[in-house]
């Protein structure tokens, strides 16, 4: 679907990119980063967001903290649109250009440009793939653990953007927890580090987990400075199959209230393990009465407590009418199983017309929301494949087309999402745990907070961004 910009009813005119802009960009970033050919803005126009199409009138490739600051302070004179871009590997449409203008690719701000092994952190730019962070710092012997399904090609800048999680999350935090630092340029081109290098920092208000998760509406990142953890040495990883993914869901909390914090704890229904299964060839026994899988992780230094770790689990598993446990034998054993779960959600995105809701709840009302999604799909005539970060109570609803009518998907559908999202909200969760609001969300965002409560979100936005140039409507 392609929107242009003159569809779109915003509070702000922004003014349309002329040969005069084109020519300043030219003169900050050379021919060859400025790109106004439609196939460059198409590429630029859509990420793995259902299938929008919303193109840059221009794309913007920086390499300099102080060209990003140029293009800003020029936007912010002539009232021009800027959207952040990373990788484009999103899920809520958050680096989208819905206003055209400036699309500001983060790409060439690939370097990491320190790993401090003595204080255990490290400083890098926001166009770095998570995993080539996770694997430099890995080779240090240290750990940096926010690991999104996209991580081979998702980057540092739209993992802050989003406070990405992912699948070590529930024992190691989001992407929120291991920032200390940030250098951004600000909406009318103002450059600020927000905080300091130091693990503890009570000065002031919080600017830097403030502008993490704040989907590029708040300020431009151009450095990120992380705190890493030590490398586990051990992890040991196992499949458990249920007939009752409700009982399934209800184990997850049960491991916790046993003592033990795995180091993933992945949910997956049948038809994600199955169409997964055919997406990439895998060969996982699916027998018919399996209804869902649990994917567990255990990590820690010493190999022998973890196979007591696991002990627990698989009698937790049991009590909860687990199936025959698979424990992964080998390392490429683990790989498999973790291919497997990275890849559902293109093995879903191939298999139908699709909509991801990135829900999360309190662990223990996990079983309460899966029983939820079923219900209100019975009542709206859909269907779907649910899974996700079950630890951290974060399920990811796929809600698919199949045989509904365009009628019903268009119209009927958002009804029964604003279900979704109240049960969610009664359950005392909220409506995006990792993927964050971006555009397809924030139709929503009432149902997670009051007016009065989103008008201070609002004015936030406009301290920082007095002009509202800065990822405009997003969010909000
Ligand atoms: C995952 C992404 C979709 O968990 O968040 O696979
Ligand atoms: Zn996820």
């Amino acid at each position: 679907m392609e929107r242009t910009p003159t569809d779109i009813k915003s509070p702000v005119s922004f003014k349309p990119i002329d040969q005069e802009d084109i020519m300043f960009f030219v003169s900050i970033l050379g021919k060859e980063a400025v790109l106004t050919d439609q196939e460059s803005r198409q590429s630029y126009g859509s990420d793995e967001t259902e299938d929008l199409n919303l193109p840059p009138e221009v794309v913007l490739i920086p390499r300099t903290t102080e060209q990003v600051s140029e293009i800003m302070g020029y936007c912010h004179e002539h009232l021009i649109a800027v959207t952040p871009i990373g990788a484009l590997t999103g899920l809520s449409g958050g680096a989208l250009s819905i206003m055209g203008g400036v699309g500001l690719s983060m790409r060439r701000f690939n370097r990491i440009i320190e790993i401090d092994e003595a204080n255990l952190q490290a400083t890098v730019e926001p166009g770095v793939i998570t995993q080539v962070f996770q694997e430099a710092v890995l080779e240090k012997g240290l750990f940096y653990p926010p690991d999104p399904a996209s991580r081979g090609s998702c980057t540092i800048g739209g993992n802050l953007a989003e406070s990405s999680g992912g699948p070590k999350a529930v024992k190691y935090g989001v992407t929120r927890d291991y920032i200390i630092n940030l250098e951004v340029v600000l909406a009318d081109g103002t450059k600020m580090w927000t905080g300091a290098n130091v693990l503890k920092n009570a000065t002031g208000y919080d600017l830097t987990r403030l502008i993490v998760g704040s989907e590029g509406t708040l300020a431009v990142i151009t450095k990120a400075v992380f705190r890493l953890i030590p490398r586990m040495k051990f992890d040991l990883l196992m499949l458990v199959p249920f007939q009752d993914a409700k009982k399934a869901c209800e184990a997850v909390s049960a491991t916790f209230r046993a003592g033990i914090t795995p180091s993933s704890m992945e949910f997956m229904e049948r038809d994600a393990l199955l169409w997964v299964n055919e997406f990439i060839g895998g060969d996982v026994a699916i027998p018919d009465e399996i209804q869902a899988h649990l994917l567990i992780e255990v990590d820690g230094n010493y190999e022998e407590t973890l196979f007591k770790d696991c002990e627990i689990i698989a009698e937790v598993m049991e009590a909860h009418g687990s199936g025959e446990i698979l424990f992964a034998s080998s390392a490429s054993e683990k790989d498999k199983l973790w291919l497997m779960r990275r890849k559902v959600a293109e093995a879903v995105k191939a298999n139908s017309i699709y909509k991801e809701e990135d829900t999360v709840v309190p662990r223990f009302k996990l079983p309460e929301l899966l029983d939820g999604v079923k219900r209100i799909g019975a009542a709206y005539g859909f269907k779907s494949v649910c899974y996700g970060h079950a630890g951290d109570g974060n399920l990811h609803v796929n809600i698919i087309k199949g045989q509904m009518s365009d009628e019903d998907w268009n119209n009927k559908l958002t009804q029964g999402i604003r279900e979704l999202f109240r049960l969610v909200v009664d359950l005392g969760g909220t409506i995006s745990g990792e993927h964050g609001i971006g555009l397809v969300q924030k139709d929503y965002m009432d149902i997670a907070f009051k007016e009065n409560e989103l008008e201070l979100m609002r004015s936030i936005k406009r301290v920082f961004d007095t002009k509202g140039i800065l990822n405009p409507m997003k969010i909000f």
